[in-house]
């Protein structure tokens, strides 16, 4: 099959949300669509408990049964769907950062009850700063939750983003009836159904026909008030809008019983972006170029500390993928081939010979790898990096054994390649900071250093509020904050420098009394 051909089967896409907001069951439900489980209950265990934050094994059977179902290909009316995961857990949020720069798009959920909770608000940002399209599911329709219409001025008040309903509910919690498909123009009753696919649509001529009062009884003058307010308030849905990441089409319904689901698969599989077009150094790779390329966005460590490989996640972007076909390690300047490949479908990882633009394959590896590399093939060129995000708490390593120095150094060195915490170094003295946006990950680092590289740490608490990476084209000007300020200046992995604020009323003051510094909060400094 041509290059092109694959690219338009394929859509890539991750489902986000504030915990508990039912992205386990709306994934699973996606997955009996698309024929890729049996049975309901198989993606559940993919998430870490709130009670699991101070059981290691428990977190680390987690992190392994995640990496199975980290990535789920499935197929729905002829097209290919590849649905990244990405952790709900607070403490993972960088992870899931990371796993949006390789989407093409996204699905938020939302609980009616709840509304836009922070979570939500923060992954919302990350979209936006791709300006990717989202699809909205307000799910718990069958709970009484808030009225639909503050629920979408809350999404455009908080999320900054228009929003668009193509389906309406007819009323909510217990008398909730089903949906009215605003495309279609036609109505889905509402049945509590847990396991099965199947759906009762009901035609109706237009939405004065009596049928509808027969079916919904008293609510139907309801809908037709609601509807006729839709048609007046919302401007008509246009897929452009949505491609460019400046309207959300909003679906409602009950991922637990199956509800409102198809609808959004059917339009998003009509709407949703294929493999697009990525930038890189100081160009765009278009999926179709006949030369392969990918990036890296995700690392995982194998659980069994005899076998130290690890599993690199690898979007491809463009070309095509081969097993055994020697390819570039752009930073690395050096020729690797892939023996023994991975895709995931589902819940199984299977070795493959060839992967297209939207595909994400698993290649094993010796510590070669770290988030952001870029693979290429003919032309060397790095993919545009992958952002860091201020982290929220701030911790000074010290060595618990000083006869393990090395160990630990290269312990600390490794884990913050995979992403699981951010690395500064001071410029004055050499001490090491790491910085998290949860408690969880210094756990998990003292966990992992001591079974896979036999390194003792101990974290010292630093009071800091936010890292800051800072620029500024008058190099004299910079030189001198960083000579000032020198006890709060770091380099980040990649050797940019960062300045650490102790509190927010010192982040304002310095950055009103450096106005030629620029202060930026991701490490994508463009
Ligand atoms: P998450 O991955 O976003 O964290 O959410 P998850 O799917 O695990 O859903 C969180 C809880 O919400 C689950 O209940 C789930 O059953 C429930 N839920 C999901 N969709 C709906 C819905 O449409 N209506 C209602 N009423 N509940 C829904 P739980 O008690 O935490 O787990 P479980 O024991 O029921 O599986």
């Amino acid at each position: 099959m041509k290059l092109q051909e694959e690219i338009n089967k394929r859509k890539t896409f991750g489902i986000i949300s504030h915990p508990d907001a039912g992205k386990t069951t709306l994934t699973e439900k996606l997955l009996l669509f698309g024929g890729a489980i049996q049975t309901a209950g198989a993606v559940k265990n993919n998430k870490i408990t709130k009670s699991a934050t101070s059981d290691f094994m428990e977190i680390e059977k987690q992190r392994g049964i995640s990496v199975a179902t980290s990535v789920m290909g499935f197929e729905y009316k002829g097209k290919l769907i590849n649905l990244l995961d990405t952790p709900g857990h607070k403490d993972f949020a960088e992870d899931t950062y990371r796993t949006l720069t390789a989407v093409d798009s996204v699905i938020l959920v939302i609980d009616c009850v709840k509304g836009v909770e922070t979570q939500t608000e923060k992954l919302m940002e990350v979209c936006r700063m791709r300006n990717t399209p989202v699809i909205v599911y307000i799910n718990k329709m069958d709970l009484d939750g808030q009225d639909p219409f503050d629920l979408l001025d809350e999404l455009e008040e908080k999320l900054d983003i228009n929003v668009r309903p193509l389906s309406w509910p007819i009323s909510i919690g217990p008398t909730f009836k089903g949906v009215y498909n605003l495309v279609d123009k036609n109505v889905n009753l509402f049945s509590s159904n847990k396991t099965k696919i199947e759906r009762d649509v009901v035609t109706i001529s237009d939405l004065s026909d009596p049928k509808l009062d027969e079916l919904v009884g008293k609510y139907a003058d309801q809908l037709r008030e609601d509807v006729e307010l839709i048609e007046g308030v919302y401007e008509p849905f246009e897929k452009k809008e949505y491609l460019e990441g400046r309207i959300a089409p909003v679906f409602f319904g009950s991922a637990v019983n199956n509800f409102g689901i198809r609808e959004m698969l059917d339009t998003f599989i009509e709407i949703a972006p294929n493999p697009k077009a990525r930038e890189a150094e100081g160009k765009e790779v278009m999926p179709t170029d006949e030369n392969f390329s990918g990036f890296v966005f995700k690392i995982h460590a194998n659980l069994d500390p005899n076998h130290r490989d690890r599993i690199a996640f690898l979007r491809v972007c463009s070309g095509t993928f081969e097993r055994n076909k020697f390819f570039h390690h752009v930073r690395l300047d050096k020729k690797m081939r892939f023996n023994n490949p991975t895709s995931f479908m589902a819940q199984e990882k299977n070795l493959i010979e060839k992967a297209f633009p939207g595909d994400v394959i698993g290649l094993y590896d010796t510590g070669n790898f770290k988030i952001g590399d870029t693979l290429t093939e003919g032309e060397n060129f790095m993919f545009q990096g992958i952002p860091s995000f201020s982290p929220e708490i701030f911790k000074e390593v010290v060595n618990g054994d000083p006869m393990k120095t090395k160990q630990l150094e290269k312990g600390i060195a490794q884990l913050t390649d995979e992403g699981v915490a951010q690395l500064f170094t001071q410029r004055m003295g050499n001490k090491k900071y790491i910085g998290t946006v949860g408690e969880l990950q210094f756990e998990v680092i003292q966990y992992r250093l001591k079974h896979e590289y036999n390194a003792t740490c101990n974290f010292h608490p630093l009071n800091f509020y936010k890292a800051c990476w800072i620029t500024s084209d008058k190099k004299d000007i910079l030189d001198e904050f960083v000579r000032l300020k020198s006890n709060y200046i770091v380099n980040d992995k990649d050797e940019n420098l960062v300045f650490l604020a102790q509190t927010r009323g010192v982040l304002q003051i310095t950055m009103d009394n450096y106005p030629d510094i620029k202060f930026h909060f991701t490490s994508e400094m463009n």
